[in-house]
């Protein structure tokens, strides 16, 4: 892969962004999320690459763009697989509340997991928990083992868990075993990547989310030398039909990073669509859009923040008959 692809590839969740952003807290996450889609595609085909997509928005009978399969970029350049969540938290837009972000990633060809749109428990640590903890340990063992790596205490320690009844138990446990807990209505992608950035105030992800966020999780967490680990939870006979299809015959095999991508080579970019803890999100002035995303790339381990101010074209028209 091109050292320069990085570049070309920021100004696609960056496009996805802005056009998403316009929708903030209008609760409307179906247009926020067509809005981020359209754009990702448009600019996909101004990249230099051979891209398929392998993460996407569906299948091909059941999404317009960006389904699986779909050949992306200009036609020449490296071969990839392309991963995207063009809105990943539609309904933190709808509701304008923290950590939406446009994400992809892509990585050689044949180097992402194709995981399939169904859950996955996670367990998501930045470097310094790396080989410490296990998917299959109990909540306070993994605690006290990522607490002894920061040299902390577990009571300083902060996990983060979507926000859902499934995962009582897990958010039980943690309060027993004396951790702080930071409850988020989605994102878990987000979520994931910030337990490798110290100021982000958060630890260590525990929880079920999505499989395809889990994937592209994983690529951002090798680029910056953190870990996640992931197992499927098939829920019906078809889900459980889907894993096998993949090659993955027993379901409960824990998914480590070797797993969800392949190789050292790999790129992730997103951009922020609403404020979070790790990027801003979009700002609007004039005729200008402010963007923060990062980039940042596994094989040479660099992490680029960048903040770009967009001349807009031209303003949609976002009034909406309610
Ligand atoms: P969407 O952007 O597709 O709405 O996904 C948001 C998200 O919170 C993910 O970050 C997470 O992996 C998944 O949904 C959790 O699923 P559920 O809402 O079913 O618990």
């Amino acid at each position: 892969m091109e050292r320069s692809l990085s570049m070309e590839l920021v100004r696609v969740t960056e496009a996805a962004a802005l056009a998403s952003a316009r929708w903030m807290g209008r609760g409307r996450k179906d247009e926020a999320d067509d809005a981020a889609t359209t754009a990702m595609r448009r600019v996909f085909d101004t990249v230099p690459m051979q891209g398929t997509v392998v993460i996407g928005e569906g299948e091909m009978d059941e999404a317009p763009m960006l389904y699986i399969g779909e050949k992306l970029g200009m036609g020449y350049g490296p071969e990839v697989d392309v991963a995207v969540d063009p809105l990943e938290g539609t309904n933190i837009v709808a509701k304008g509340t923290w950590n939406a972000l446009s994400v992809l990633a892509v990585a050689d060809h044949g180097n992402l997991l194709h995981a399939p749109d169904m859950y996955m428990d996670k367990l998501a640590v930045g470097p310094a928990g790396v080989g410490h903890v296990d998917i299959n340990a109990p909540v306070k063992d993994n605690l006290r083992a990522l607490a002894k790596a920061l040299n902390r205490d577990v009571s300083d320690l902060v996990a983060i868990i979507l926000d859902r009844d499934r995962h009582a138990k897990i958010i039980h446990e943690v309060r027993e075993a004396g951790a702080r807990i930071k409850l988020i209505s989605d994102g878990d992608v987000a979520a994931a990547i910030n337990t490798a950035f110290e100021n982000t105030g958060v630890d260590i992800l525990f929880g079920t989310g999505g499989a395809p966020e889990g994937v592209i999780a994983a690529v951002a967490l090798k680029c910056l030398g953190g870990e996640i680990q992931g197992r499927l939870v098939p829920q019906s006979q078809e889900e459980l039909d889907r894993c096998k299809k993949m090659g993955i015959v027993n379901p409960n095999q824990v998914l480590r990073m070797e797993d969800l991508v392949r190789g050292d080579d790999a790129i992730f970019a997103a951009t922020g669509v609403t404020d979070g803890e790790l990027l801003r999100g979009v700002r609007f002035k004039g005729n200008v859009g402010s963007t923060q995303s990062v980039v940042m790339r596994a094989k040479s381990g660099t992490v680029r923040f960048i903040n770009a101010d967009h001349r807009l074209e031209r303003k949609p028209n976002m009034v909406v008959e309610e």
